[in-house]
């Protein structure tokens, strides 16, 4: 992972290879913004004369600098001071770090935005100094994320910055950017244990591998790891979880991780998260089209964000008790694999006919979810790439989210909000439950061709019993085709910046 520090340092000191200066469109920021641009490269850049480069969010203007051979200059056009926000630092921090890619400069210091405003810094107002940070290195951090594990050949093309460094406008303000960094640099690690687990393919994260890495969070402080294996799961009655896993050689695994908060003032809440954990979903006997199965891979990315969540939680001590459980599987079309017809009791004695094997999440999460009941949570939120129905509604920008805890909903949508991983409400009206009626079983695993992301949630909050439930459905967000600036072209991540800044204000309400 790329690194961050923070130095009191003017620009014109920095021996980063490449010193970018964010420049807003204020008449007087910008002023002062490109006076010190003319400084830094001996000139005032062409653009800026011509008013290519106007400070407009998005704008870049690239020039040598006039001290040191090697050393670029890069300034990034951010729009006005007032409409600053989280996502427009994240998307500065990652402009930053493909500018450096595009120019292989190993190193980048970022001058602090707002420097040249009176007093240094940005208005609190605006943002506080450590959000600042946080939000420039999360969305630097982000951008130099490679997956690089399976390539053998040509580091040269595999090349990011090793150094993202932010020169505080004054002495007084770096320390709290340096926590800003800090928290950026732990969250990021936990997006990155959710984006590997997720790329790996299923050939090397089956249920026990995932169980194996799982494991290695005990590693962490107040983080303990349980995990049931197949014989346990069949003793448990977890017939959902075995239902799905018997068409494969790979056995299922129950994985149980637990974060304790060190000494807590009161009482701390309990939050159990759920993570489907299919490790690969070919569809079973109702196999899927061969076109985009290899994506499967990452039918995991649930229990991948809940890991990712729990290392972070511990990583930032939050003040929330955390139970993830993840139901692993592979899906496959074996000689004993699960068929259309078949009926399945799960962990509560309830049973499901199957019409589809490929709705195989729902069947694992079913169990997931009563066994969630037995930590008496305050609240249960459930994240799993559930349905290509979510994707038809919502595209890969939103996740969908469903449930029976309002308040909690609010707030993951703030959450959203700021970490722009965001998620949108649909409903769960008792009308669309005649849909997953089943003539032999207490529901059927399919809802038919309308409405599937609401029968799916609707299928879970069956066995959700009493406690306050949330269903991200990350089906489109989990998976991504097409790159954006800080998320590459594979495994997101998604859900664990999401869930750790809402459990972060979650708990304080
Ligand atoms: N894992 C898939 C859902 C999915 C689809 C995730 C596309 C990511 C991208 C899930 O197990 C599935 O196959 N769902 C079926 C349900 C249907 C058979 C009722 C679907 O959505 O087609
Ligand atoms: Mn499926
Ligand atoms: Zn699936």
């Amino acid at each position: 992972m790329m690194r961050t520090a923070v130095r009191s340092l003017p620009p014109e000191k920095s021996t980063a290879v490449l010193v970018v200066l964010p420049v807003f469109e204020d008449k007087e920021q910008f002023r002062a913004a490109t006076a010190r641009l003319q400084r830094l490269a001996g000139a005032v850049p062409p653009q800026v004369t011509s008013k290519a480069f106007t400070g407009k969010r998005g704008q870049t203007v690239l020039v040598p600098s006039s001290r040191r051979n090697a050393q670029m200059i890069l300034g990034l056009g951010m729009g006005t001071v007032a409409s600053l926000t989280r996502e427009v630092l994240r998307k500065t921090g990652a402009a930053a770090v493909s500018a450096a890619i595009a120019v292989k400069a190993g190193t980048i210091a970022c001058v602090e935005p707002g420097s040249e405003l009176e007093g240094g810094g940005l208005p609190a107002e605006i943002l506080t100094t450590e959000e600042i940070a946080q939000g420039l290195a999360e969305g630097a951090i982000l951008a130099a994320y490679r997956f690089d594990k399976y390539l053998t050949r040509n580091p040269d093309e595999r090349f990011v910055p090793v150094e993202f460094m932010l020169l505080a406008a004054s002495a007084g303000r770096a320390a709290t950017l340096a926590r800003g960094a800090e928290r950026a640099g732990r969250v990021c690690a936990g997006v990155f244990l959710a984006r590997d687990l997720a790329n790996v393919p299923g050939n090397d994260l089956f249920p026990d591998a995932l169980a194996r890495e799982a494991r290695t969070l005990a590693r962490h402080p107040r983080v303990t790891v349980t995990v049931f294996d197949e014989r346990k799961i069949a003793k448990l009655g977890m017939g959902g979880l075995l239902g799905v896993a018997q068409g494969s050689a790979r056995p299922p695994r129950f994985i149980i991780v637990e974060y304790k908060p060190r000494k807590a003032p009161q009482k701390p809440k309990t939050v159990v998260l759920v993570g489907k954990g299919v490790t690969f979903d070919s569809g079973g006997i109702s196999i899927k089209p061969s076109a985009n199965m290899g994506e499967m891979k990452m039918d995991m990315s649930g229990a991948a964000a809940v890991l990712g969540t729990i290392q972070v939680a511990s990583a930032l001590n939050l003040p929330v008790r955390l139970v993830g459980l993840i139901p692993a599987a592979e899906n496959l079309p074996g000689g004993r694999a699960l068929k259309p017809g078949d009926i399945l009791k799960h962990l509560n004695g309830m049973t499901s006919e199957i019409e589809n094997t490929d709705a195989e999440g729902r069947l694992i999460l079913a169990d997931a979810l009563v066994y969630a009941g037995r930590f008496s949570p305050d609240l249960v939120i459930d994240l799993a790439t559930l349905t290509g129905a979510v994707v038809v509604a919502l595209g890969h920008v939103t996740t969908g989210m469903l449930g029976t805890a309002d308040d909690a909903m609010r707030r993951l949508e703030e959450a959203g909000r700021r970490t722009y991983e965001r998620v949108w409400q649909l409903p769960l009206f008792e009308e669309y439950e005649r849909l997953i009626k089943s003539d032999v079983a207490d529901v059927r695993n399919t809802g038919g061709r309308w409405a599937g992301a609401i029968t799916a949630a609707l299928f879970l909050k069956k066995f959700t019993g009493t406690y306050p439930w949330v269903h991200l459905d990350i089906a489109g967000t989990a998976i991504v085709e097409e790159p954006s600036e800080y998320i590459q072209k594979g495994g997101s991540g998604v859900g664990v910046r999401l869930l750790v800044d809402f459990l972060q204000h979650w708990n304080n309400q």
